[in-house]
């Protein structure tokens, strides 16, 4: 089932980078990339360590601990030392606002 969930204004994901929000007791990192939006878990697979004060390169997020890298488009682990993926949400534009399918 699907569970729409509305986690920010648009207007505030920051373009080509990425923010993190808490709702609805997840932790989530929000990204734009080219005028698209992208959300993950914020948590690294890896560790205790949040995407969100990680640095975005294009598609690739690289945590801020130990320099792993994830895909934010599909949450593939990229480069060591992470190995598993991180947990990828679908995202809709409605009204000015981000929805994010908690599932
Ligand atoms: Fe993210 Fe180690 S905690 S790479």
């Amino acid at each position: 089932a699907n569970n729409w969930t509305d986690v920010s204004a648009l207007d505030d994901v920051p373009d080509e980078d990425v923010m993190g929000v808490q709702t609805a007791g997840k932790d989530l990192a929000l990204y734009s990339v080219d005028g698209q939006v992208y959300v993950t878990d914020n948590l690294c697979t890896h560790g205790n360590a949040r995407l969100c004060d990680g640095f975005l390169d294009g598609f690739e997020i690289e945590c801020p601990l130990h320099q792993g890298k994830f895909d934010i488009r599909n949450g593939h682990p990229m480069c060591e030392p992470v190995t598993e993926a991180v947990r990828t949400y679908p995202v809709k534009i409605e009204d000015g606002r981000v929805f994010v399918d908690l599932g």
